[in-house]
C-alpha cells in the first residue's frame, strides 16, 4: 500500500506480567507478540514498519532478525502517546498514513488493516480508531460516544467514572492517523491523568473537541483483539493458537492422538500421514516429512526430519537434520546442527552433537558422537565414545565408509577410522587407522590359572582347594 506506514509500540515494561523480559517477547506458540504483530503488518505491503521499543531492546532486535523493521529507542516509557512522540522525526519524513498498533495485541489478521485503512480513506477522517465488544471490558480504554453516536473519547480504566465502567465498547489499540495531523495533535498531549502518562487515547478527543472529523469501525471479533498483559492471558491465547494449529494439521492429514497433549509451534510444517503420539512438542522451524512417526514425549526443535522416519519415545532433538527412513530412540539426544542420514539406526541413549552421519550407519545403543564426520554403512558397536574435547579445544573424529567400530571403543581426537577398517572392542584409539585395517588399542589379556581358588583358600585359611561347582 502506497504512503501507508506502520508504527507498532513495543517497548512497554509489562509489569503486569511479572518478568525480566520485555512483554512482546513473550512467545505464542513459538513466536514473539511483535512478531505476529509484524506478520499481520508485512502482508499489506506498507512503505515502512517502524517499532518503538525501549525494555530488552537489544533482545528484541534480536529477536526480529530477518523482519526489516525499522526500530525507535524510547529510552524512559512515558505512555503509548509519549511512544508515539518518539516517532516524531520518522514520522515527520513520511507522506500519507500511519497505522498505530500495540506489540501486545497478537492475534490481529491484515483483513482487519484493511478494514480499518479502507474506512479511514473512504471517509477522509483524520484519525480513524477500531472498537470492538467486551465481554469484560475491565482494563481497557471504553470509548465515550456524543449525540448522534459520535465517538466524544478515549477513557482509560483508571479515569473512568462509575458510568463509564459500565461501558463495553472498547479500545483495542488500532489505529490510522492522518500524519500531519497527527504529529500537529501530539504537542498538545499531557500527562494529567491517573497514571502520570501521556495517553496516546487522548488523541480522539482532543481531535474530536477541535471537530476534526473522527471515525470509529466497530469490529465484532473481541477475540482477535484481545490485547496480552498477563502471563495467563498468554497461556489463555496460547491454548487457543494451539488447538487452531492442531485442528489446521488434522485437516491437513497429519494424526494426533491426543490433540489435547500435542503442542506445535506456529512455524512448524508437518506434512501429511506423520502420527504424533501424545507429549510431543514440535518447536521453532521444525519441519516433519510425510509418513515420519513420533512417539510419546519427544521434543523437536528447529530441526528437519525427513519421510518415513521413525522417532521413538523420549528423544530430544534440535538444531539438526534426520534423513528419510532412519530410525531415532528411544531416548536419544541429536543436536547442534548434527545431520543424520538416510536409513540410519540411532538407538537408546545415544547422543550426537555437532557430526554428520552418512547414509545406512548404525550407532545402536550407548554412544557420544561429537564432532565427528561418519560415512555411510558404518558400524559404532554400543558404549562408543568420540573423545572431542582434550581440555582446550574440540578435535574432529573421522571415521571413514563401511568402518566397524567395535563395542566400548574411545576415539581419541583428532583422529580418523580408514575405510572399510575395524577397531577392536574395547580399544582406546590414539593414531589413524588405515583403510581396511584392524586396530586394537587395549591391554592384552592375561589368565592365570587357580588365581581365584586360591584367593578364597587364603580368606578361609584352608589348605584345600574348593571345588568347583
Ligand atoms: C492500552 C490503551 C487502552 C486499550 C488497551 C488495548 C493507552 C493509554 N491505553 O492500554 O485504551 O484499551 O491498550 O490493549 O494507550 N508502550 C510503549 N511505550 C510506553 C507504553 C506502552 O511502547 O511508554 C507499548 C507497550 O509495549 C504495549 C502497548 O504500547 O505494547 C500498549 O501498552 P500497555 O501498557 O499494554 O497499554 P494498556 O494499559 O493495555
Ligand atoms: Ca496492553
Amino acid at each position: 500500500m502506497k504512503d501507508l506506514c506502520v508504527l507498532i509500540l513495543g517497548a512497554g515494561k509489562g509489569t503486569r506480567m511479572v518478568s525480566n523480559r520485555a512483554k512482546v517477547l513473550h512467545q505464542v506458540c513459538g513466536v514473539p507478540m511483535l512478531k505476529m504483530v509484524y506478520r499481520a503488518a508485512a502482508v499489506l505491503e506498507p512503505d515502512e514498519i517502524l517499532a518503538v521499543i525501549g525494555q530488552d531492546a537489544e533482545r528484541v532486535r534480536s529477536a526480529m532478525e530477518g523482519c526489516p523493521v525499522e526500530f525507535i529507542l524510547q529510552e524512559v516509557q512515558l505512555g503509548t502517546g509519549h511512544a508515539v512522540m518518539t516517532a516524531r522525526e520518522h514520522l515527520s519524513r513520511r507522506k500519507g498514513d500511519v497505522i498505530v498498533l500495540y506489540g501486545d495485541t497478537p492475534r490481529i489478521r491484515p483483513a482487519t488493516l484493511r478494514k480499518l485503512i479502507g474506512h479511514h480513506r473512504n471517509s477522509g477522517a483524520v484519525t480513524t480508531l477500531l472498537t470492538t465488544r467486551a465481554p469484560e471490558p475491565f482494563g481497557y480504554g471504553r470509548i465515550a460516544r456524543g449525540p448522534g453516536g459520535r465517538v466524544t473519547a478515549i477513557v482509560e480504566e483508571k479515569d473512568t467514572t462509575i458510568e463509564q465502567k459500565a461501558i463495553t465498547e472498547i479500545n483495542p489499540g488500532l489505529y490510522c492517523f492522518q500524519i500531519p495531523s497527527l504529529l500537529e495533535a501530539l504537542g498538545r498531549l499531557t500527562n494529567n491523568n491517573a497514571q502520570k502518562e501521556y495517553y496516546l487515547t487522548d488523541l480522539i478527543g482532543i481531535q474530536g473537541g477541535e471537530g476534526k472529523p473522527v471515525e470509529a469501525v466497530l469490529h465484532e471479533d473481541f477475540e482477535e483483539l484481545h490485547g496480552i498483559n498477563t502471563r495467563s492471558e498468554l497461556a489463555g491465547l496460547s491454548q487457543t493458537l494451539r488447538a487452531a494449529k492442531n485442528l489446521e494439521l488434522m485437516a491437513s492429514g497429519v494424526t494426533l492422538i491426543d490433540p489435547a497433549r500435542t503442542y506445535v509451534d506456529l512455524d512448524v510444517l508437518v506434512e501429511k500421514d506423520v502420527i504424533l503420539h501424545p507429549m510431543v512438542s514440535l518447536e521453532g522451524h521444525t519441519r516433519i516429512g510425510e509418513g515420519t512417526v513420533v512417539r510419546q514425549c519427544c521434543r523437536i526443535a528447529d530441526s528437519t526430519i525427513g519421510p518415513r522416519v521413525e522417532i521413538l519415545d523420549s528423544c530430544l532433538i534440535t538444531d539438526s537434520e534426520i534423513g528419510a527412513g532412519t530410525s531415532v530412540g528411544p531416548s536419544a539426544h541429536l543436536r547442534e546442527q548434527s545431520r543424520v542420514g538416510e536409513d540410519c539406526r540411532i538407538g537408546n541413549f545415544v547422543e550426537i552433537k555437532k557430526s554428520e552421519l552418512g547414509k545406512g550407519t548404525i550407532a545402536a545403543h550407548l554412544a557420544y558422537l561429537g564432532d565427528a564426520i561418519i560415512g555411510s554403512n558404518v558400524n559404532i558397536g554400543a558404549g562408543s565414545i568420540t573423545c572431542n574435547f582434550d581440555g582446550v579445544r574440540k578435535n574432529v573424529t573421522i571415521i571413514e565408509d563401511d568402518a566397524f567400530i567395535g563395542t566400548d571403543s574411545q576415539l581419541i581426537a583428532p583422529v580418523k577410522i580408514g575405510k572399510g577398517a575395524m577397531v577392536g572392542a574395547g580399544s582406546c584409539i590414539t593414531e589413524d587407522v588405515p583403510p581396511g585395517a584392524l586396530a586394537i588399542g587395549r591391554g592384552r589379556q592375561v589368565n592365570k590359572p587357580d588365581w581365584a581358588r586360591r584367593r578364597k583358600c587364603r580368606e578361609t585359611n584352608d589348605d584345600q582347594l574348593p571345588e568347583l561347582r
